[in-house]
């Protein structure tokens, strides 16, 4: 059990149940123990002045998904399962030492990829999962899922987009071959633990080409951790050696790790992930050819988007300037709040419509 501060750590909260009941000053029971917390309840509770709860774990990930996208896409929840039960089978294959056969999985990812494509809303509510239990599955289906759509945006035809979306999903697939107490490791790695880690993209591809993928395919799973100035591993590649494949793999897996809870970190909210992004891009890290359209895309996709303020007041993103998206203009109400004139209050979170 934990006691979590609301105002600062809302995304500590959310999808997490009560440890006890809430009772207002007038002696109103306003939450029981067990409910598991949704933006509606923070907001409850902040405008009766109560800032601190007692939370338990997290609500498992299938409840998550279900009650998330039961509205916006009923059957993304069930496809996103299939997925995962066929890739945890496939990993635990590797992690034996035997070879994968990855053609089942591949094919209901395929399904997974259209239907969020159909429903692009979904990218914007996959985000508030919460939790990193599962953190290896999760990134590679979300991994395939921004790699998808990043190839749609750039104009790509069906078949590229679902194979760029197959090399997101299996990009990470060498590290079931790096040992466990490595990968699992809380303390810092030292260099030859590291050293082992960045083998990752090899081992990956050691592990697919026998079975025959596509170059591009093998490319997403060796460059997805090559940067375009040079910084990035395993060879230190520079753009002219990077293929398309190695820009949309990097930029899919940066922004899904910041905005994921991981082990040892938690995430970024999404709009502080994609000014992160942006940050990359420029700096000549990361591919600004598929990465600005792609931050573009979902800065669009954020505006009407409901956030929830650090005061309490719950409103939607009316703006989003390229130059400081964290920092957008929000209608609350009949006030328009322009967050850069506002050094006290920030966005908590991006909360589901209820
Ligand atoms: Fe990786
Ligand atoms: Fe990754």
């Amino acid at each position: 059990m934990e006691v979590c501060d609301i105002r600062y750590g809302a995304v500590q909260v959310l999808d997490r149940s009560l440890a006890e009941d809430i009772v207002s000053a007038g002696g109103t029971v306003l939450l029981r123990s067990g409910t598991i917390l949704h933006a509606r309840h923070l907001e409850l509770l902040l405008k009766h002045g109560i800032n601190q709860v007692r939370v338990e774990g997290w609500s498992p990930m299938s409840d998550q998904l279900e009650w998330k996208f039961h509205e916006e896409a009923p059957l993304f929840s069930t496809h996103y399962q299939t997925v995962f039960s066929s890739l945890e089978t496939l990993f635990e294959e590797v992690g034996r030492g035997e070879t994968p056969d990855a053609e089942e999985t591949v094919k209901s990812f395929d399904t997974l990829v259209q239907d969020a494509l159909s429903h692009q809303r979904v990218y914007l509510v996959l985000q508030q999962i919460r939790g990193h239990d599962m953190y290896t599955y999760r990134h590679s289906i979300h991994v395939g899922l921004w790699c998808a759509l990043i190839a749609r945006i750039n104009g790509y035809n069906e078949e590229d987009v679902l194979e760029f979306g197959r090399a997101g999903l299996l990009h990470d697939i060498g590290k079931l071959r790096i040992p466990k107490h490595i990968i699992q490791k809380k303390g810092s790695l030292t260099d030859e633990e590291f050293a082992e880690i960045k083998r990752h993209p090899e081992y990956g591809v050691e592990l697919l080409e026998p079975k025959g993928y596509s170059s591009l395919i093998l490319d997403g799973t060796l460059l997805h951790h090559e940067r375009l100035d040079g910084s990035g591993y395993p060879f230190g590649r520079k753009a002219k050696d990077l293929p398309p494949a190695a820009r949309i793999t990097g930029v899919a897996d940066v922004y899904d790790a910041v905005s994921s809870d991981r082990p040892y970190q938690q995430r970024r909210s999404p709009l502080s992930a994609l000014q992160l992004i942006a940050d990359e891009l420029y700096s000549g890290r990361l591919c600004g050819v598929f990465g600005y359209p792609f931050v573009s895309h979902m800065l669009k996709a954020y505006v009407g988007a409901d956030v929830l303020l650090s005061d309490g007041r719950t409103g939607h993103i009316l703006r989003i300037p390229m130059e400081a998206i964290e920092s957008p203009v929000i209608l609350s109400g009949t006030t328009i709040i322009n967050l850069k004139d506002e050094a006290d209050l920030r966005i908590l979170d991006i909360v589901e419509k209820q």
